[in-house]
């Protein structure tokens, strides 16, 4: 007989075939079972009548714990009361696996208990959602880049030195030396950019946060283009392609995901290009008009950002913000040696910054001069100083967090649910 999935079920209309999966929910009543069946592409009633099957499978089904793995045989019918359109008649059931006392139960749990719970929780209609539509995310960033002529390239994650400063760095022992996980492959696609004109990657990145947000991973997930001979406006441009781009994606592919997380699509929906771009100077100005009390010279906060991104429909990129809060790379503005040709934006509905990049400083000089100021050692840095040596040319690039995205368009509270296992400073396990 046929193997199929429950997603392929519809063209298999008035057959016999065999579905392979597990026992998401039982229902009983005298000569009737209803078995609820997952397989991982969907859910499907499978009706057991008792008198179309032998007896011992009828009283077996009675017994049958939640997360039984099941071979199910049966006639697929048209179900106009089921969600899917079908149903299944069943004929036969082979039982793989007697779960018992499966611990995750349709009621209500906490996210607590639900986190000890995240191999098993994965089941569950909801994450499988979230993972869904961050399996779509990670396919629209390779689809994006591919169609705009970038190269994958990987960036190592054991690293000699700091990316995005030295205090929430992880450091390992590396034989008979320090190493630090990766905080951003940023420095590698500069000279990937040098290498192939326009490049990315797309993998996971650490950081030691200490702060608990519900922003803020320890492990996430970073796509990180860089482009030669490419200045801080065509760098927003192309941030602004990618986020749209995967706005318009998720609104196409994942209609039965959202639908399963409830997300409201109207805010999505409102999402047009071009995004509004505002300076860091006008951002201040805007914050202290609606009440915050930041300081011109300071960094946005989680709240300003909050404050800034309820003003639109789409991101917000605010651009050019004091060179004093940012990293060591950033080129500085020409036309204000105060502030740095960088950019965030920052996502609507309150999910704060999804992005961050800019230009970077090119004059070899300069930036030693920037390492040194910010006591970094100029040793591990020499191979990055090689490319400002040779054919060095304007160029930039920026990082977007997969969480961050997800969470937003998924329209959760935490980026906690938008990664298979998440790591936070109270999350090792399992
Ligand atoms: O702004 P960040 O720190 O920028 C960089 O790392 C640059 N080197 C990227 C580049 O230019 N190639 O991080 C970029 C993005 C943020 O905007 C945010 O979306 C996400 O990464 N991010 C985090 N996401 C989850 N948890 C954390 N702890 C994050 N830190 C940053
Ligand atoms: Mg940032």
């Amino acid at each position: 007989m046929e193997t199929v999935k429950i997603a392929q079920i519809a063209a298999c209309e008035g057959r016999e075939v065999e579905l392979r999966g597990w026992l998401y929910n039982k229902r009983s009543s005298g000569k009737l079972h209803f078995l609820q069946l997952r397989d991982g592409t969907g859910v499907i009633q499978c009706v057991v009548f008792r008198d179309d099957v032998p007896p011992e499978i009828f009283s077996r089904c009675d017994h049958l714990g939640q997360e039984s793995s099941l071979k199910v045989q049966g006639l697929v019918r048209r179900e106009a009361r089921s969600p899917i359109g079908f149903e299944l008649s069943v004929r036969g059931v082979e039982v793989v696996q007697d779960a018992l006392g499966y611990p995750i139960s349709p009621k209500e749990h906490g996210i607590a208990f639900l986190m000890e719970q995240r191999h098993l929780w994965l089941r569950s209609s909801r994450p499988h959602a979230v993972l869904k539509v961050r399996a779509e995310v990670l396919k629209a960033c390779r689809d994006f880049m591919e169609q705009g002529g970038f190269t994958p390239v990987d960036a190592p994650i054991f690293t000699p030195a700091a990316c995005e400063g030295t205090t929430n760095l992880f450091e390992t022992d590396y034989f008979d030396q320090k190493a630090y996980l990766t905080q951003s492959g940023q420095l590698y696609m500069e000279a990937a950019a040098m290498a192939f004109g326009k490049a990315y990657c797309l993998g996971p990145t650490f950081r030691a946060e200490k702060s608990k947000t519900r922003r803020h991973l320890t492990e996430f997930w970073m796509i990180e283009p860089e482009m030669a001979f490419c200045e801080l406006a065509e760098d927003m441009d192309v941030a602004e392609g990618l986020v749209f781009y995967i706005v318009r994606r998720i609104l196409e592919r994942c209609q039965a995901e959202l639908a399963v997380l409830e997300r409201d699509l109207t805010p999505l929906q409102k999402v047009a290009v071009p995004f509004p771009r505002i300076s860091y100077d006008e951002a201040v100005g805007l914050l202290r008009e609606k009440g915050s009390d930041i300081e011109w010279g300071q960094d946005l906060g989680g709240d300003d950002e909050t404050l800034l991104s309820a003003g639109y429909d789409a991101p917000v990129l605010v651009h050019r913000y004091p060179a004093a809060v940012k990293a060591f790379y950033m080129k500085g503005d020409p036309q204000d040696s105060r502030l740095a040709l960088c950019v965030d934006m920052l996502a609507p509905e309150g999910y704060g910054e999804i992005v961050g990049g800019g230009q970077r400083e090119d004059q070899l000089e300069v930036l030693e001069q920037k390492i040194d100021a910010h006591g970094l050692p100029r040793e591990a840095f020499a191979w990055y100083l090689d490319l400002r040596r040779y054919g060095s040319v304007p160029h930039a690039g920026f990082g977007m967090g997969i969480e961050r995205v997800v969470a937003w368009l998924c329209g959760l509270h935490h980026v906690r649910e938008t990664i298979p296992f998440p790591r936070t400073m109270q999350h090792l396990y399992p």
